[in-house]
Formats: C-alpha cells, structure tokens, sequence
C-alpha cells in the first residue's frame, strides 16, 4: 500500500474476536493519526484488553485487518511499545537492564536508557532491582521500556489502575510529556472518565452493547481543550457528562 499524508499511524478495520463460539469484539474499526492520544473506555469484560492484544500483534486468532503507517501488521512488531497495569519487569535484572531488555538481556549501559531513565524522573537508579521501587517507580520503568525501541505508538492497558492517585496524575503528566517529547502517539485502555478526558484528543467507547455482551465501538468523543489542561476546565465536566450518557450512567464500569 502507497503511503501518503492521509495514511493513519494505525488503522483498525472490523476487528472481530472469538472465543471458541463466545464473541468477543465485533467489527470494531477505528484508526489513530500520528502523535494522537486516544483512549479506549468501556465496561469491565467488553474485550478491551482483548483488542489491544490484537493490536500489539500478541494474538492472531482475530478477523479484520490492523495496519501500522499503512503496512499489515503480523506480529510484535518494534513500531509498537506495549505497557501493562502491572510493570511486568523481570526481578533478576536490573532496571538499566529491564529497560533495554528489548535489544538483549544485559544491554543496560545503552546510551539511550539513561536518557530515557532522567526523563521518567529516574536519574541514577538504573542498577536498582525492581522489587527496591515502588508502584509509581516500576510503572515509570515500564514507561522508559516501552519508548526504548522509539515506537511510534505506545498501547497501555489500564496503566495507572494499581498506584494511588496522586500517584496517578503524576505519571499521567509525565506520560503526556513523554508523548510529546518523542512526537508517539498513545493508545490508552482505562476506566477512569477522568483519566480519559485529561489525556486524550479522543475517547472512544467500546460498550457490550450487543445482548451476548459482545464489544462494539458505540461512540467516538473529540476532546476539544487546549493543553496543558486543567482538570476543573467546565468543558471536561461537560464532555464527562456527555460520555456518561453515552455508556449509560447506571451501567458500572469497573
Ligand atoms: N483467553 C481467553 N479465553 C477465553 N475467554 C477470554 C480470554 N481472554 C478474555 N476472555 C473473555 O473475553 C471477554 C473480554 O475480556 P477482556 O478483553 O479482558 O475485557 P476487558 O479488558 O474489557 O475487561 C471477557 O468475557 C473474558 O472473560
Ligand atoms: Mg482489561
């Protein structure tokens, strides 16, 4: 396929997913242009994580197409950074090491780690083991090993969920620096309406709208505030109020 200004960084075309009978996704279609931050809401089950598997080319049991900057996706690919709820380091590396893990297991005095490490906030722990950091810190070195292949998109799964929440809007700001300073775009999994509106140009909400609670995307939210963003703006509490009605307010999202 021809590339040209209008291709999007990741084009999603009727993704569908099944579970032995049991449907998961249907035909979900979406796409992400380069630099974009967008996030991904959507009730508990309704196959959230699911998509960003497919997406991170960590499943191929799917129908439909993914494309990245117009070529078929086949697999992991280094395009693509992937961050987890829990960091997932490996306990026996250091933290210099877990964030370079990508190019080989001992690769921690690349150049290119303690870059990334002053730009979490991490300066001089890069010979720490993970079970020295906090929560906070270890989602921060997940952060450093997802930008260390130079991605052009970061996919993150509830990547906040498990810290607390001043916590949570400190690295929510620096995931928003980071993007900017490496020019990635995002996609963010969450159920946090807050979270989603603070980070996003769009949200786009996934609902098992279908009676056998398979996930459809229902609706697509363009977040029009300038940044930096304050959480108080008038215009997040409308656009708050305007995606509660859109999974409908009574229906729990967690
Ligand atoms: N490996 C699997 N085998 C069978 N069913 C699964 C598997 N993974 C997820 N599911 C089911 O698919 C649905 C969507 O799961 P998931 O994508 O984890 O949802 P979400 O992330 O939105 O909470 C759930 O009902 C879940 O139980
Ligand atoms: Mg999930």
């Amino acid at each position: 396929m021809s590339r040209s200004i209008s291709t999007p960084l990741l084009d999603v075309r009727g993704i569908s997913r099944h579970y032995d009978t049991r449907a998961v996704l249907h035909r979900v279609s979406f796409a992400i242009a380069r630099g974009e931050i967008v996030s991904l809401i959507g009730p508990s089950g309704c196959g959230k994580s699911t998509l960003l598997r497919v997406l991170a080319g960590l499943d191929r049991q799917f129908d439909g197409e993914v494309r990245i900057d117009g070529d078929l996706q086949r697999g992991p690919s280094a395009r693509l950074g992937v961050i987890f709820q829990e960091p997932r380091l490996l306990p026996w590396l250091d933290v210099a090491d877990n964030i370079a893990f990508s190019a080989g297991p001992r690769r921690g005095n690349d150049p290119r780690v303690a870059k990334l490490l002053e730009e979490v906030g991490l300066a001089g722990t890069g010979a720490a083991l993970p079970k020295q950091l906090s929560g906070g810190m270890a989602q921060r070195v997940a952060l450093a090993r997802g930008l260390f292949g130079q991605p052009d998109l970061l996919l993150l799964d509830e990547p906040f969920s498990a810290v607390d929440a001043m916590t949570r809007m400190r690295l929510q700001a620096l995931l928003l620096e980071l993007t900017r300073a490496h020019g990635t775009a995002a996609l963010i999994v969450t159920h946090d309406l807050d979270e989603a509106l603070y980070l996003s140009d769009r949200v786009l909400l996934l609902n098992s709208s279908a009676a056998d609670g398979t996930g459809q995307l229902l609706r697509e939210i363009e977040v029009d505030c300038a940044r930096p963003r304050d959480r108080r703006d008038a215009r997040l509490a409308a656009l708050r109020h305007e995606l509660l009605e859109g999974i409908g307010a009574t229906a729990p999202l967690v």
